[in-house]
C-alpha cells in the first residue's frame, strides 16, 4: 500500500485531559515542543472548557503562550461554547474544534446539553469562525457505542456528521469514545457516513480501551479515511466516558501505517522520544 496517511496529535488534550495529576504548564509546552519536532501538521494542544469540568485543561492559554510555534504546523483548541471560542481566539489557537455526541446521553454527560440543543450552540461559534476563515473541525463522540445509552445506530451518526459538515466542520473525527468499536461495527457506520460526507472530510478517533483500536484503523483505511486521531504514548480518557481508557498510541499506529507502506511524515525516533516524556508524564502521576 502506499500514498499519505495523517496522524492527528491529540494527546496534549485527549491524552492529559483525564490525568489526575495537576501537571505544569512547562512539562505540557515541553511535549508539545518536541511533538512539533517529530513532524505533524496538526496538534491539539488545549481545551477551553470550564474548568470545573476538567481542571486539568484550565493552563490552556499559557500552553498556547509558551510553546514554540514552527511553521506549518496548525496548533488547535476544543471551544464547547462562545465563551471558549472566544478564549480560544485570544490565545492564538491556529483551528479549533466543536464537539457533539451521537448519542444523548453521552451528550448529556459531557457538554450539559441534548444533541439538539448542542447544534444551536456550535452555530454562533462556526458563524464567528467563517467570518475569519478560521478553521472548525467537527468531533462525533461515541459513534459505535455509548456508555449511558448502549449501541449507536450508524444512520445518527450519518445524519450529524451531515450536519456539522454542512454548517462549515471542514473535517468531521469519529469518535469511538468508549474504544468497545469492533471492525465490523466501525466499517458498519463509516459505510452509512461515507453516503453523506465525502470519506476524504473523514477521521477516525478511536480510543484503545479493548485493544482494537489498530484493527479500526484497518477497516478504516481499506474504506478509503486517510486520517486518524492518536495520542502519544497512549495517553488519556474522557473524564465524562466511565471506562474510557487511552487513545490509540501515536507510535503504534504511525509504526503500524510505516510497515503498511503508507506515509506518514513523521520522525519516528523524536516521536519515541515524545512517547518517553508523554509516559512519564503519567508514571508521576
Ligand atoms: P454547564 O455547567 O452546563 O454550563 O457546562 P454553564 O454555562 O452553567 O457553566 C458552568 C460554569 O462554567 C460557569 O462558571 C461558567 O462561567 C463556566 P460559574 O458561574 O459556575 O463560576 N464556563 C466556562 N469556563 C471556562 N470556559 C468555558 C466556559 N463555559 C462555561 N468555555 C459546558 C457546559 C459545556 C461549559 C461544560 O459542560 C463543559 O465545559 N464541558 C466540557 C467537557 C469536556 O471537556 N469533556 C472532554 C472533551 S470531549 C472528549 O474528550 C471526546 C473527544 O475526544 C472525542 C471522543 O473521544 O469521542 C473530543
Ligand atoms: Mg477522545
Amino acid at each position: 500500500m502506499s500514498g499519505q496517511v495523517e496522524i492527528f496529535e491529540v494527546g496534549p488534550r485527549d491524552g492529559l485531559q483525564n490525568e489526575k495529576r495537576e501537571i505544569p504548564v512547562a512539562e505540557k509546552i515541553a511535549l508539545v515542543d518536541c511533538l512539533s519536532r517529530a513532524g505533524f501538521s496538526r496538534i491539539e494542544v488545549a481545551s477551553f472548557v470550564s474548568p470545573k469540568w476538567v481542571p486539568q485543561m484550565a493552563g490552556s492559554a499559557e500552553v498556547l503562550a509558551g510553546i514554540a510555534r514552527k511553521p506549518g504546523v496548525r496548533y488547535a483548541a476544543l471551544t464547547p461554547n462562545m465563551r471558549g471560542y472566544d478564549d480560544a481566539r485570544a490565545a492564538g489557537a491556529d483551528e479549533i474544534a466543536i464537539f457533539a455526541s451521537a448519542s444523548e446521553g453521552f451528550s448529556k454527560a459531557n457538554i450539559n446539553a441534548t444533541i439538539a440543543e448542542s447544534i444551536e450552540r456550535f452555530k454562533p461559534i462556526l458563524k464567528a469562525a467563517r467570518h475569519i476563515d478560521l478553521p472548525v473541525r467537527g468531533y462525533i463522540s461515541c459513534v459505535t457505542d455509548c456508555p449511558f445509552d448502549g449501541p449507536t445506530p450508524p444512520e445518527q451518526v450519518a445524519e450529524l456528521a451531515d450536519i456539522l459538515f454542512s454548517q462549515g466542520c471542514y473535517e468531521i473525527s469519529l469518535g469511538d469514545t468508549i474504544g468497545r468499536a469492533t471492525p465490523d461495527k466501525i466499517a458498519r457506520m463509516l459505510m452509512a457516513v461515507r453516503n453523506r460526507v465525502p470519506v476524504g472530510r473523514l477521521a477516525g478517533h478511536y480510543h484503545d480501551t479493548a485493544g482494537h483500536a489498530i484493527a479500526n484503523i484497518d477497516a478504516s483505511l481499506s474504506l478509503g479515511v486517510r486520517v486518524f486521531d492518536a495520542a502519544v504514548g497512549g495517553l488519556g480518557g474522557c473524564p465524562y466516558a466511565p471506562g474510557a481508557s487511552g487513545n490509540v498510541a501515536t507510535e503504534r499506529v504511525a509504526a503500524h501505517l510505516e510497515r503498511l507502506g503508507y506515509d506518514t511524515g513523521l520522525d519516528l525516533d523524536v516521536l519515541n522520544e515524545a512517547a518517553a516524556m508523554a509516559k512519564a508524564m503519567r508514571v508521576a502521576a
